[in-house]
């Protein structure tokens, strides 16, 4: 029995996986294994000898099986010490960085100009960007003799043959935000709309799609005056310079009686444009009184109210804060452009925390 013990106890050491300890299981300890045929004899003793080998055969049983237990486990001990050595990865390495996009410049200063107005108790209002000639045009006092149509190089919607519903426009400038937002809510009313529009148009500061801010501010009794001082505020917060001057020229647009152009004060040294200093003018918007016409068009008594609007170029006046020199890039959708023109996500413009980079 001695011999029988030694013998699988050194092999069992000795078994280099779990399938040659399954084996030796099976030769030792199965149906037919050495052991259990030596148990099988048990019956054939007489009762004095199988006292003493009984218990003995039990008990190598016992040191066999516990022998095999404990090989297995350190089988797999090691099989897992040699995964975790050739799997290791080293959790603590700086992650592969990814570029972030970045925010359109157009985008940066729409949120500028709409936190500064909206400081200014501007709430943004929205209209389609395709409209209908009305909307565009005669709502506007633009009738349709009038050479401001012509001059607009509109593009018109294309209309099938038989067609003849009135003409639909890819809207030339953000007025016609107006006459909707009259027609909605009525007087009073104050507010901004940004968006896009159209002409066909293209060269060094034109594109057929640029976009404007339209703002509108009708009561009881508000003038050029609060126009502005309006205007005034705004140019300073948004060129950030205190006391920055305006020039208002009388002119003429469809919609406004009187009209004014409105400049801003800026410098030109060494081919160094500076806003906000100096004694040159750069030209940045269009505005005047609300004509009563407009009103009219728009359901509001004219005799009752009476408000101030103004066009401004949105991309004009992120190329002059950010001095960028071709209006056409901006929607070239060039990486290397929007890298070095745009803006970080995080980088939203608020009036406390800041309205630039
Ligand atoms: N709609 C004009 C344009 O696109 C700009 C403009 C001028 C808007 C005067 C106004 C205004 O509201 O009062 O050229």
């Amino acid at each position: 029995m001695e011999d029988l013990r030694q013998k699988y106890i050194d092999r069992i050491a000795q078994a280099g996986d779990e399938d040659s300890l399954e084996s030796l299981r099976v030769e030792a300890l199965g149906k037919k294994g050495e052991i259990s045929l030596k148990m099988r004899e048990l019956g054939k003793m007489s009762p004095e000898e199988r006292k003493t080998a009984g218990p003995a055969l039990n008990a190598l049983k016992d040191e066999i099986n516990s022998a095999l237990a404990a090989k297995k486990e350190a089988l797999g001990d090691a099989a897992l010490e040699a995964r975790l050595q050739e799997e290791w990865l080293d959790v603590t390495l700086p992650g592969r960085s990814r570029r972030a996009g970045s925010i359109h410049p157009i985008s940066q200063v729409t949120e500028e100009v709409t936190a500064i107005f909206a400081d200014m108790g501007f709430a943004v209002a929205e209209g389609p960007q395709i409209d209908t000639d009305w909307y565009n045009f005669d709502a506007l006092n633009i009738p349709g003799h009038h050479p401001a149509r012509a001059e607009m190089d509109t593009f018109y919607m294309h209309r099938d043959e038989g067609d003849n519903r009135p003409p639909h426009v890819l809207r030339t400038h953000t007025s016609p935000v107006q006459i909707r937002h009259m027609e909605k809510h009525g007087a009073p009313c104050r507010i901004i709309a940004p968006g896009r529009v159209y002409r066909a148009d293209y060269d060094q500061t034109h594109t057929p799609m640029f976009h404007q801010v339209e703002g509108l501010a009708i009561d009881r009794e508000i003038s050029m005056a609060n126009l502005k001082w309006v205007l005034e505020e705004f140019f300073a917060a948004f060129f950030e310079v205190k006391g920055i001057k305006t020039r208002f020229r009388a002119s003429h647009f469809p919609f406004t009686e009187p009209s004014a152009e409105v400049d801003i004060q800026c410098s030109w040294e060494d081919g160094q444009l500076k806003i906000g200093e100096g004694d040159g003018w750069l030209e940045v918007l269009g505005s005047g009184m609300v004509h009563p016409k407009v009103l009219e068009a728009a359901g509001v008594d004219p005799k009752a109210w009476q408000g101030f609007a103004f066009g401004m170029g949105i991309d004009r006046i992120a190329m002059l804060k950010y001095g960028i020199p071709d209006l056409r890039a901006f929607f070239d959708s060039d990486l290397r452009w929007l890298r070095h023109y745009g803006f970080s996500g995080l980088q939203v413009p608020t009036l406390h925390g800041g309205l630039s980079r």
